[in-house]
Order: C-alpha cells, then structure tokens, then sequence
C-alpha cells in the first residue's frame, strides 16, 4: 500500500475568523441565496481525497473531528483519520485484492463495496458483521469495468447514522480499455472526485441525523462552500450522490453544454451531451466538461438546479425545517466554484467521439421476470418492498446462477425513491413515463423510480452461487433502507 497524492490539507475554517486576510488559496464572490438575496460567499479549497492504490488496501473506521464551523469542532467518524469520508482506492480489473476493514468505532458496523460484482460473503451488506475492534478481511477479484465506484457502511439501521457521521469513500478502478482513451485522469488535476452530500448541524455544531432527511448545508467533499481551481481544458468530474435522501439536478452556471461519459457501471458507448443530469442517492456520473475556451481565472459554478421540481423528487419539498424540509429544498444552490487556471502540459482539449463497446442485454434476453412493488410509507408504517419489512433472515427473492431476468419495479405509492440492487450492473431498459435518459443508457447499479412510475431493467446474474449468503436490494435513501425498504436474494446453483 502507498499513499500516492495528498491534496493539501489546509485549515479550511481560519478564512471564516479572517475574511479580510489576503489567504491565496481562497477567495470570495457574490452568490445568489435561496431567498434572492446577493451574498458575499467565502470559499473553501475542495479537499481531494488521498488515494490507496496496489492490492492490499487498509482501511480504518474510527471516531475523528472536522472543524466545519465556526466555533465548537464537530464530532465525525472517517477511514484513515481523514476526518469526514475517506480515501479514495485505486483499484485495477482483473487484480486480486486484500482489504482490511478495522472497526476503532464502539459499535459494530459493515464495509460494503457498492457496485462491485463480487461473492456475497465479501460484499459487506448487513451480514458481514464488523465488531469493535476487529479486522474484517475480504479478498476478490475485481471484475468491474473502469468506472467509479464507492464503499460505505451498511449495518442494518445504522446505515443512515454511520454515513451521515462522514464514513465512506470513492473507488476507482482502471482498465486497459479506458487507459487507451484519451480521457483527463490526473487525479486532483483534471480528474476530480465530486461526492455531493449535505447536512444540518446542531446549534453545537454537532452532525444532527434525527431532526431532518435533508441537510442545511451543501458540503462536496466534505467542504462547505467549496471551491477549486481546474485547467483551462476538458476536465473530468467523477460524481457521486452520496446523500441520506436528497436528488440533484446538476448542471453550471452559464448553462454550458456537458457531456456524461460514464455512469454507475463504466463508460458509455459514447459521450452524451447534456446541460441538465438528474443523479440520485447511490447513482455516479463521469462527466467531462471544457474549460478551454474560459478565460485564466473565469470562474463558473457546478449547481444543484432543484428549485420547482416534480413532487416525489427528493429535496423538492418546499419546506425550509423540520422532518422534510431544509434550506437547500427547493432551490437553486451551488455545489462547487470552479475557477480556471492554466492549462496542464498535455491537456486533453476534446470528448473522444467512441468510448466503449459495450453490449447490453434487451427484455428478449431475459428469461425470467420479477415484479417489485414498492409499498408501505403511510402514517407510521415505513416504505418497504411487496409489504414486506427487512427480514434479516428471510430470502425474498431466488434467482438461478447464470440466468438474464428482467426485475419491474413499480411505484404507486407516495414518493420517488432510489433502487440499487447489489451483485450486478443491469440496463434500464423502459420507464413508464416513456422517457429513459440518453445519459443513463450505460451499467447501472442505482436507478431512480420517479412517484407514479415503474421502471424494467434487465440483468444476468453469473459467477457467485451461494445457498445461503444473500446479496441485497433496496432503496438508497439510508433512512428507507434502515426503515426496511431492503430485500434479499439469493443466487443459487
Ligand atoms: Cu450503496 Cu446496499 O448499497
Ligand atoms: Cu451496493
Ligand atoms: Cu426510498
């Protein structure tokens, strides 16, 4: 194991003591607030993860501090003393990997590997307990495609308090395929991670996960007002929603055009060019955007276009406190202040036209269907899958090794949510509404099923049989997930 690249590590909070110091790694500029009032914003250096790349990977859950605020430091928990999220591991396909997962924290806890086509022993869903104090040590074979992928705790009704505390963490992993692209994949150069999330904060500064789903303040990377200064050329974005509950409507500032070259499962077959991507809880997206016709130190604004959304999109809700409401519902907010800067020495100045040549499955390809409702929500009950609370014992579905099945999931009831189902990548094949995105036309873990919609994907289920280590499904949103909107399946011989 060796730490490549450690971005700087400066104490973000001194430039809200001094705003009048003259600090060059920061700066200031008129934003726009909810309310429509101009404010003066001080930024914040995005903090890049360190990475962790070879094939022995350690990783170490504990108890650590951020100073986000003003004032009181706030309590969080992180891998590798990174103080809120950790480190970002460089995988490469067809590698065989040992990680050591160390529990520092007093209560038990889960790693889970989310995307990864993988055993279910060494998935670290809910099963594959963590105690305190202990090393859990999976070993596999990476068999993912180059893509973005991420890692966070899963214990069953602990997921919500574990993640919004700050644990988790990117993976990228790297093929041949995509090394012969000439793709921007300088890390913290021209290839940036991009994890948005948000939290609300107690009048001590604590992370406060019980008053509210959605939080008040937009942190990316853990920053608050986050800031960072990119080439002036194609950059890469590797966005990651990693929220308790909020979607985002992602686009900049002048409305530029964008193009997604990547989602959950790998690349595209081919750039899609966009101004607008939807990315809900568990959902990535690669993007690459140009900055080379910018003038050296323009600046524009990653935002989060959520104001006058649909009802049933999370964090459309026009409340500004409460259970479902927050400051940053419905509106139009920054997520990250991009300022450009001089052009690296071998820039990439253009989206290469082919990207992949992936083959997807279609509905004819599957050879058996499944049907999954989602229910409950109403009064006290909470959202479940075909009226069933998690069982942590009960196997909902089986499904034959080898077998391309095509899953329905359909949604009467209520809200949007986001499914993910473990073990596999699949296709969105159709939506109800009519409308399956260009931009989510590449492997998917993570879909989002719009209120009122159903969506059918298609999957083949290969390599993993096991009669009793169940892989799971489940909605996203950590609230819903811990409330027992999860199911299992087994994948048998
Ligand atoms: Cu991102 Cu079941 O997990
Ligand atoms: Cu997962
Ligand atoms: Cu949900």
């Amino acid at each position: 194991m060796n730490i490549i690249k450690t971005a700087s590590f400066a104490f973000f909070t001194l430039v809200f003591f001094s705003c009048k110091k003259s600090n060059l790694n920061n700066g200031s500029g008129s934003g726009t607030t909810g309310g429509g009032t101009t404010t003066t914003t001080t930024y914040n250096d995005l903090w890049i993860p360190p990475t962790v790349s070879g094939t022995t990977f350690n990783l170490t859950l504990g108890k650590t501090t951020k100073q986000f605020k003003t004032g009181a430091i706030t309590n969080t928990y992180s891998f590798n003393g990174t103080n809120f999220w950790g480190p970002t591991l460089i995988m490469n396909k067809g590698d065989n990997v040992q990680l050591n997962v160390t529990n520092n924290l007093t209560d038990q806890t889960t790693t889970h590997w989310h995307g990864f086509h993988i055993p279910a022993n060494m998935d670290g869903g809910p099963h594959q307990i963590i105690d305190p104090g202990t090393t859990w040590k999976p070993s596999f074979k990476v068999m993912n495609n180059a893509g973005t992928y991420w890692y966070h705790p899963h214990l069953h009704e602990k997921t919500y308090e574990h993640l919004a505390m700050g644990a988790g963490g990117l993976i990228i992993i790297k093929d041949p395929a995509e090394a012969a692209l000439a793709l921007p994949r300088t890390y913290g150069v021209d290839d940036i991670p991009v994890v948005l999330t948000s939290r609300r904060f107690t009048a001590n500064n604590a992370i406060d996960f019980t008053s509210g789903v959605y939080g008040d303040v937009q942190m990316t990377n853990g920053t608050i007002n986050a800031q960072v200064t990119l080439p002036k050329q194609f950059v890469r974005l590797r966005i990651l929603n990693g929220e308790i509950e909020r979607g985002y409507n992602i686009g900049f500032s002048d409305n530029r055009p964008f193009y997604v070259i990547g989602n959950d499962g790998g690349l595209l077959n081919t750039p899609v060019e966009v101004t607008r991507v939807k990315l809900m809880v568990g959902e990535r997206a690669e993007i690459m955007v140009d900055l080379g016709k910018d003038a050296i130190n323009g600046t524009l604004d990653l935002k989060a276009y959520n104001a006058a959304q649909q009802f049933g999109f999370p964090g459309g809700e026009p409340q500004t406190g409460g259970q479902f409401g927050s400051l940053l519902n419905n509106i139009d907010f920054n997520l990250l202040h991009i300022k450009v800067g001089a052009a690296t020495a071998t820039p990439i100045n253009a989206v290469p036209s082919a990207l992949a040549n992936n083959v997807y499955w279609t509905a004819a390809d599957a050879t058996n269907s499944r049907t999954i409702n989602i229910t409950g929500g109403q009064g006290p009950n909470p959202f479940t899958f075909d009226n069933n609370v998690y069982g942590f014992t009960r196997m909902d579905q089986t499904i034959k090794l080898n077998t391309t099945e095509k899953w329905t999931i359909v949604n009467n009831n209520i809200f949007g949510h986001s499914f993910h189902v473990h073990d596999i990548q699949f296709k969105i094949i159709s939506r109800s509404s009519g409308a399956v995105a260009p931009y989510e036309s590449g492997w998917k873990d993570t879909v989002f099923v719009p209120l009122g919609q159903s969506v059918v994907v298609v999957a083949r289920f290969d390599d993993f049989a096991n009669a009793t280590d169940p892989f799971m499904y489940h909605c996203h949103f950590s609230n819903h997930e811990d409330g027992g909107m999860m199911g299992q399946f087994l994948v048998v011989q």
